[in-house]
């Protein structure tokens, strides 16, 4: 049996609130047809509960808001790129920041500067866009996560972590020349939001300096991962998580940051790094790519709302209620014997579509047909990461199977109270009980890059 934490409680109250509706059970069953039972393709307003994604639908705070009107809106040398500038010094210790309108934009400027064709970008785990911004210069991503985060059922703590006898065997297998730069991500977006501890990335800086290797990271999440770092390693139980960023960054030769997700805003995104060369490198393509370094794609209000947002998340208070809302969801369905991947991650409750749907083959994609389903049944949007996100192999065409076939609940943050996760759960559940009656999907469009996005599907028969 499950023991349920209590809700846990918001370090907030709500000052404005944005009305939203059930759709009825026809319009549900219409618009997921309409939509090509892709849950990309809805529309907003047919959503109760938007669950799809944690990026870019945060709730800002009122200091955030205050930010946005100090918007500084020089084409050059805005004020508000200075403050973001110092909050990424303060915050993560890295001397200088480029910033652009997102992460993927971060992801381009980095791989068509570090990457020639035939190489290979060892990560611990791919996520989309990073993994097709390798493969557009003529790169290679291969996975070096340890086994553990490809079981579902596996309670390790850090399931983020290198295993240097995979990352070992690549340089061997390929040759040192061919390795444009190692890549790890914070809290693995695709393992289940899973973290990567202290000790391994201290000892991945040792590994690769011993090769001279670059180290990139992806710090998307690495405020979560660095709150998982405190609650879960020997040794920092008591650190202020700016000090654990601090280190994690240390370890690295840059990074690339999705500011949607852990910085609470709405749009933005940033490379950072001490180092010179690589500063110049992508300061130099961003002007061409994203806009002049002082706002690269970015409105000065938005700087404004990223430096302080980059802050804000990282109070302990507030990693703390918000991974524990994560948690509650996750356990309210664990109780109930939803398959969900273990432990809980730090921004999402991942669903184990393949054990969810046993009776479905994989080429009627599991994960698909269940993030429809739950769609359809309740106005609650979420997302699928398994075949269809990952794709087809980049050298042979065929369609990927990976071992994580998952629907994933992914929670905005400051968004939702926690009666709306029990509404989620609730729905889940009853879906659960009459799972064998969901019927599969076949995919009757699919667009060339990032198919997820926009495929198309049709329902089979039982
Ligand atoms: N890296 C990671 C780990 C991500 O999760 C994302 C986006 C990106 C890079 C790309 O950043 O969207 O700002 O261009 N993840 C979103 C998601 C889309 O739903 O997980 P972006």
């Amino acid at each position: 049996m499950i023991e349920i934490m209590q809700p846990p409680v918001e370090p907030f109250k709500i000052k404005v609130v944005e009305p939203v509706t059930i759709p009825s059970e026809e319009r549900r069953k219409k618009a997921i047809r309409e939509a090509g039972f892709n849950t990309f393709l809805l529309l907003s307003e047919d959503v109760y509960i938007d669950i799809l994604t944690d990026s870019g639908t945060s709730a800002m705070s009122d200091n955030q808001w205050a930010g946005m009107m100090l918007g500084d809106e020089a084409y050059a040398g805005s004020k508000n790129f200075y403050n973001l500038e110092k909050a990424v010094q303060d915050i993560l210790g890295y001397k200088y920041v480029v910033p652009t309108h997102q992460g993927r934009a971060a992801e381009h400027l980095i791989s068509r500067y570090l990457i020639k064709p035939g190489q290979i970008v060892p990560r611990n785990m791919y996520f989309t866009t990073s993994k097709m911004h390798v493969e557009i210069p003529g790169g290679k991503m291969v996975d070096t996560v340890i086994d553990e985060a490809h079981d579902p059922e596996n309670l390790h703590p850090f399931k983020g972590n290198i295993d240097f006898e995979k990352l070992q065997g690549y340089i061997d297998e390929y040759g040192l020349d061919k390795i444009a730069f190692v890549n790890v991500e914070m809290n693995v977006n695709m393992a289940g939001g899973q973290p990567i501890s202290m000790e391994n990335l201290r000892k991945l800086r040792e590994f690769c300096d011993g090769y001279k290797i670059k180290v990139i990271y992806d710090i998307t999440r690495s405020s979560e991962n660095a709150y998982f770092i405190r609650e879960r390693e020997k040794g920092y139980e008591n650190t202020p998580i700016i000090d654990i960023l601090n280190e994690m960054m240390s370890y690295s030769d840059g990074c690339i940051h999705s500011s949607k997700k852990d910085c609470l805003v709405n749009i933005g995104g940033f490379i950072a790094t001490s180092d010179k060369e690589i500063y110049e490198a992508t300061r130099s393509s961003v002007v061409i790519y994203e806009g002049l370094h002082t706002y690269g794609g970015m409105a000065g209000r938005d700087m404004e709302a990223l430096a302080r947002g980059l802050r804000e998340g990282t109070q302990y208070e507030y990693l703390k209620y918000r991974t524990n809302q994560v948690r509650y969801l996750g356990e309210l369905l664990m109780q109930a014997n939803v398959p969900v991947v273990k432990p809980i991650g730090g921004h999402a409750v991942f669903i184990n579509a393949l054990e969810f749907l046993p009776h479905l083959q994989r080429e009627q994609w599991p994960g698909q047909t269940l993030s429809a389903a739950i769609y359809e049944h309740s106005a609650v949007r979420t997302m699928e990461r398994g075949a269809v996100s990952i794709g087809r192999d980049s050298q042979t065409g065929e369609n990927i199977f990976p071992p994580l076939e998952l629907v994933r609940l992914t929670i905005p943050r400051r968004v939702y109270t926690n009666t709306h996760m029990e509404y989620v759960a609730n729905s889940v559940i009853d879906l659960y009980e009459r799972r064998d009656t969901i019927p599969g999907l076949k995919m009757i469009y699919e667009p060339k890059h990032l198919r997820f996005f926009q495929a198309r599907f049709e329902q089979m028969t039982l």
